[in-house]
This record gives structure tokens, sequence and C-alpha cells, in this order.
């Protein structure tokens, strides 16, 4: 079996944001506690109740950026619970997910603001909150606001200084509410028009008004249909036409956000429970994570007339029928899954140009994870290789690829599955080519044409050796990392590689 792939180095498509690399945790599950977050458990390595085998794993793979506190758990979470002496802080119902294995829907509030703003400070990584919109108000997030990023001295940022904190946390990214069309709100379209007008226009305020050095950037949600979408643009108009608020420098609608949000996820069969038709039509799946995306940007392009607001993924992963809310959505992470987040990848390069951010549900132990814990140990999944190959991307500009690769169809799905897949990018002195050989079992040669010269080549491949349905466990999760593969050069100068079954490779060519 064989297949090509032409570069086109000169061609590009735009900037690769490191951002596109982001992570997601909720208070879901064992994601914050038992994976992050152990308190005084001291059967690991704790720095201030946080666990270091996971933030170890973590700070090697690099996080951009992480998004907290969820998800559906934001939209009926209130900060205040989560500050202050930790012996002090309320017990309270978690609506929608059971946390740790006790599979209690409770939530104790030991880990909130200032522990996450802690965790990402270790982990070097650019914070992004989610407010409450579905059953709160604008004062409560603007409040929120004022305790993280305010530099005056007003009683919260006080209670900031007595919690550890004296100077402003200077959070960046601030995402508007979460799936207000469902678990946050259930509004229509034009109501949340309303909502989000209504909260940005203080979050604005205070970032125009009390912070004007600070860099906030905010997220409105979005929805996989065009119809809700475009009703949410339309109404956000309403409102400003009276007045353009001049004074708090809004004068369109548009300053009110930076960013638009689709989530997308996706199964075929089970976890580790599937066949070969199973195995190749998650891939027709993923692939509508494309059709998400040009939708979005087709919505911008209409309605945004000043071009500038990015298109986030801020969930996207597959979710197996395993994972439910009574097991805090566990399921096995096999090869099948971490080839699925090299078709994400590959479909957000060809787009950089729209896409500011994507964040993966979720890092640690829930749905398609990075890390997985026990009482005693934390280890990669395969996925986690896979972000680590594919990091090499981020930061290069993305530039045009064209694959020939035999292609498949199922009956039902709305996409062909190509059984290569494959996305490049290149920096002064790099080009960096990732391509992953879907087939079931058999090898592919691969075959890479690329229109300018380069010195050296080298390559490394992810799974060699392993069946799609391997899945990581504590005992076997070493088996997952990337060994060198052999580059041949072609009498025409094209890079041959012989990929292996289910795997994924990575070719650098360097510049003398
Ligand atoms: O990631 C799990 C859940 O999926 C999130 O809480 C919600 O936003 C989405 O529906």
């Amino acid at each position: 079996m064989s297949s090509d792939i032409s570069v086109h180095g000169q061609r590009t498509v735009d900037r690769i944001s490191k951002h596109v690399y982001g992570h997601f945790a909720e208070h879901l599950g064992r994601c914050i506690y038992g994976g992050l977050w152990v308190g005084d458990d001291n059967r690991v390595e704790t720095a201030d109740g946080i666990r270091m085998d996971t933030v170890s794993l973590l700070r090697e793979l690099g996080i951009p950026v992480l998004r907290w506190p969820g998800g559906c758990f934001a939209d009926d979470y209130h900060w205040e619970d989560g500050v202050g002496p930790r012996e002090e802080r309320p017990t309270r119902r978690n609506l929608w997910w059971a946390q740790g294995r006790e599979e209690e829907f409770v939530e104790p509030n030991d880990f909130g603001t200032d522990e996450f703003l802690h965790l990402c400070e270790m982990l070097d990584t650019e914070p992004y909150l989610a407010v409450n919109v579905g059953s709160s108000t604008p004062e409560e997030a603007l409040d929120w606001i004022e305790y993280c990023n305010n530099d005056d001295e007003t009683d919260l940022t006080e209670r900031r200084a007595e919690n550890g904190h004296p100077e402003p946390y200077g959070v960046k990214y601030w995402g508007i509410g979460n799936e207000n069309w469902g678990c946050g709100g259930r509004f229509a379209p034009d109501e949340y028009g309303d909502e989000y007008r209504r909260f940005a226009n203080y979050l604005r305020g205070f970032n125009n008004h009390l912070d004007p050095d600070g860099d906030m950037e905010f997220i409105a949600c979005g929805h996989l249909t065009d119809e809700w979408n475009e009703a949410f643009f339309e109404n956000l108009e309403k409102g400003m036409e009276f007045g353009p608020g001049t004074f708090l420098g809004m004068g369109s609608p548009y300053e009110l956000l930076d960013h638009f949000s689709v989530h997308r996820y996706y199964q075929a069969g089970s976890d580790t429970d599937f066949d070969e038709d199973q195995h190749y039509r998650i891939f027709a799946r993923t692939r509508k994570l494309a059709d998400d995306i040009d939708r979005a940007a087709a919505t911008l392009e209409e309605y945004v007339p000043t071009g500038d607001v990015g298109i986030i993924v801020d969930e996207w992963g597959v979710w197996h029928p395993e994972a439910t809310p009574d097991n805090g959505l566990e399921q096995a992470n096999t090869v099948r899954d971490a080839l699925t987040a090299a078709a994400a990848f590959d479909i957000m390069h060809e787009r950089a140009d729209v896409i500011s951010m994507a964040n993966i549900a979720q890092t640690v132990n829930v749905l398609q994870c990075l890390v997985e814990t026990d009482e005693d140990d934390a280890w990669k999944t395969p996925t986690y290789q896979v972000f680590d190959l594919y990091g090499g991307h981020a930061g290069n500009t993305a530039v045009e690829v064209d694959v020939e690769s035999e292609t498949k169809t199922f009956d039902g799905e709305a996409h062909a599955v190509e059984m290569v897949s494959a996305s490049a990018s290149r920096n002064d002195e790099e080009l960096f080519v990732t391509a992953s050989n879907r087939r079931y079992e058999e090898s592919e040669t691969i075959e890479i044409d690329v229109d300018t010269e380069y010195s050296t080549a080298s390559a490394t491949v992810l799974f060699d050796g392993q069946d799609s349905h391997a899945y990581s466990r504590k005992d076997n999760a070493e088996a997952f990392e990337p060994e060198t593969l052999d580059v041949e050069v072609s009498e025409d100068g094209n890079y041959v590689l012989e990929v292996p079954p289910s795997s994924v490779v990575g070719l650098t060519l360097e510049r003398a």
C-alpha cells in the first residue's frame, strides 16, 4: 500500500497558534480531585496539595493554556465558595458530575481560584476562566475579574492578598458561559445574545477602565448549527444601536468579543471493543470538526466586519459510551483515539488562519485525557504522545499539503476516510511534516515530495507494533513512547517512510 504527500512549503496558511495545543480541566470525576489535587493525601509528592507526578508530566509536555472550572460545572459555580481558608469553604452540590471515585455529586471547594492559578503558575500556563452566565449575574463575574486582575485597593483585592497573592494574576482569557444553548442555561440564541452583551459590557468595561494595560480576551459560546450562531450575532447588535458607549471605548458590538467557541465530540463503537469498520468510521466522524470550523468561519465572515474574532474549539475529543457521569466520564485511552487527535490537529492546521485556540477534553483521567493516575502514580496516554509529537508545529507557519491515498466510504457517514492524513509547517530552520497511517492492519509506504531543499532529514514513529485497540495502563505506558524511523530518499529526491499500521510519524527536515 502506498500514498503520496506533496508539501507546498511556499503556500502558507497562517501561523499555528501555540494555543491550539491547549487543555480543559473541569470539576468532573477524577480530573481535579485525585488527578491534579490530592490535598493532604501524602501517597504522592505534593506541592500545596497539587500532585507533582501529574504536574511533572504536564510540564514535560508544555501546556500553553488551561480552561477551568468547566464545562457544565462553570454555570453552576460560585467562585467565592472556593477562596479563603479551606476549612471555612462550603461543601456544595455538584449538579452535573460526581467527584473523585466516590460517585457523589458533591463539590468540596478545596480546589478554587487561587489553587487553580497557582497550578497554572507551576505549569507556566495561560489560565482561561469560564464565568457563570446560566445561574448567575454580571456582578459575580465582575467580582471574579476584580479578585483576579485588579491592582487597586478594594475589599476583594485585599482578600486576594490575604489569600496569598497580593499581585494581580492578570488572567487573560474569560469565557462568558459554557454551552449556553444546553447545560449553561438553555438559552435561545437571541437570549444568550442579550446575556452575552450584558456580561461583556461590564467585563470589557473593567478591562478598558480599570486595567487598560491588561490584555483581556472574551469568548462567546457558539453552537454547532448556523441558525443559532447567526441569531446570536444578529441579536448582539441590538442594544448598541442607541448609544455606542464611546466613553467605554466600545463603539461596536464586536469589541465585546475576541473569540467564538465550538465544541465537538465523536465516537464509533466502544472504547476498546470496536471492529475494523468502526475503527475507520471514527475518522469520518472526527472530520465533522472541519465542518464546524468552516461553518463558524463563514458566520464570522458574514457578521463580524472587523474580521478579528478567532474560533476556539474549547472542547474536543472522543467520548465513548463507557464514559458516563457515574464513572466520572472515564474511558480507556487507545491508539485509535490518539490517531483521531492527529486527525483533529491536521484539520486545525489546515485552518490556522481562523483557529485561535483549542482545548482537549480533558487533561487528566476524564474522556480523552493525556495523563491517567491512580493513588500512587501518573502515566501518559497515547494521546499525550500525539500532543508531544505535534507540538513541533506550535508557533510555526502552516503550509499547504496535498495527500493522495486510498479513500474508503461508509454507509451513513457524511465523510469519506483517507487512509493517510497529514499536515506540515515551517519556521526559518525547519520544515515539519506529520502523517498518520490509519490502516487497521497494513503498513503504508508514504512518499513525501517537498518543494524546497533541506539538507538533513530525521523521523520518529509512534505506536509501531501496537494495535489500534491498545490502551495505556500504569504498567505499559512506556510502550507508546516514540521511536526512530528510517528515512529513505528516492531517486527524485522524495522522502520515503515505511509507516506501520495505526501509527503516526513526524518528519523533520532541517536547513544546513
Ligand atoms: O467535557 C464534559 C462536558 O461536555 C462539559 O462539561 C460540557 O461542556 C460538554 O457537554
